[in-house]
């Protein structure tokens, strides 16, 4: 199977390599195998669909719904006065008109930036959503891959997490698709014993690339997913994964290589900024 699936990476290669008839039964069939693949793969819209969108707002998160993405990917911080907001660094100044530490400011302060304008003029307003909006705008409709963005900071947030879900009936996902992960391992312990059925995942930058047996069968204590940076992904990897038990949605795909090299590797999805390398016609819950 994967190696059909690397036939449609290099499909030109493949049409130019065979003869008359085998040759077009071999790309037929491997488009017919790789859109079965394509059918099955994930599609999470980083940040929202941020590639067309300005990150972590109302607007990219529609976006991603509209795109018929799987999941959309938010990031999780706290102000200074306790409210759950979606922005990815841990200062406002890249992504809005303001500057200063998220922790920082209150939410009155936060709420008054503009954090689309740096993206496009057509997104002048769009301002740092709440947690407990994008669940009300999203639940049941597209799943939500909640990062914990540096929870350090923020003593108390994965139970203020857990709250916002538990109010909502969202703590047990099976059929609403909330996942929640970062790269603070421990932090997700912790909200693993919060809610003990939501599922978990632990994010994987590149000083893991040589993780080991031993480490994912801990993680997959308290995890059903492994997300790694993308550039440490091998076929020995993803199997190793999940011969664990968990699953493995690689970050962050920017370009249609990136996503066919993941496709051809046997990711179970795929975290992008560009909803269309990877989505065709996913099938739910398959
Ligand atoms: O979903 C994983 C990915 O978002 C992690 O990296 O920096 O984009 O939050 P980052
Ligand atoms: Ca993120």
């Amino acid at each position: 199977m994967k190696r059909i699936v690397t036939v449609l990476a290099g499909v030109g290669i493949a049409m130019s390599s065979f003869a008359g008839t085998a040759a077009a039964e071999q790309v037929e069939l491997s488009s017919i195998v790789s859109k079965q693949e394509q059918q099955k793969m994930i599609n999470v819209a980083h940040r929202g669909a941020s590639g067309h969108a300005p990150e972590n707002t109302m607007a990219a998160f529609h976006k991603g719904f509209e795109m018929k993405a799987d999941y959309i990917e938010i990031d999780v911080q706290m102000t200074k006065d306790g409210e759950l907001v979606a922005i990815h660094d841990t200062t406002v100044d890249r992504t809005t008109n303001g500057t200063g530490a998220v922790g920082s400011l209150t939410f009155e302060e936060i709420r008054k930036l503009d954090a689309g304008s740096w993206f496009g003029t057509e997104f002048a307003g769009e301002q740092v959503p709440t947690f407990e909006e994008i669940l009300d705008a999203f639940r049941g409709k597209i799943g939500i891959l909640i990062e914990l963005k540096a929870p350090e900071l923020y003593p108390g947030i994965e139970e203020k997490v857990a709250e916002a879900l538990i109010e909502r009936n969202l703590h047990h996902p099976n059929n609403e698709k909330i996942i929640i992960q970062s790269f603070n391992h421990e932090s997700m312990k912790t909200s693993k014993e919060l809610l003990p059925n939501v599922p978990h995942g632990v994010l994987a930058g590149a000083s893991w690339a040589d993780v080991t047996d031993e480490q994912l069968d801990e993680f997959a204590a308290y995890a059903d997913y492994f997300n790694p940076n993308m550039n440490i992904v091998t076929h020995d990897l993803v199997s190793d994964v999940h011969d664990s038990g968990m699953r493995i949605y690689p970050y962050t795909s920017r370009s249609q290589e990136q996503a066919l090299r993941l496709f051809d590797l046997g990711v179970d999805g795929i975290i992008t900024d560009y909803t269309e390398h990877v989505y065709k016609h996913p099938v739910k819950n398959s």
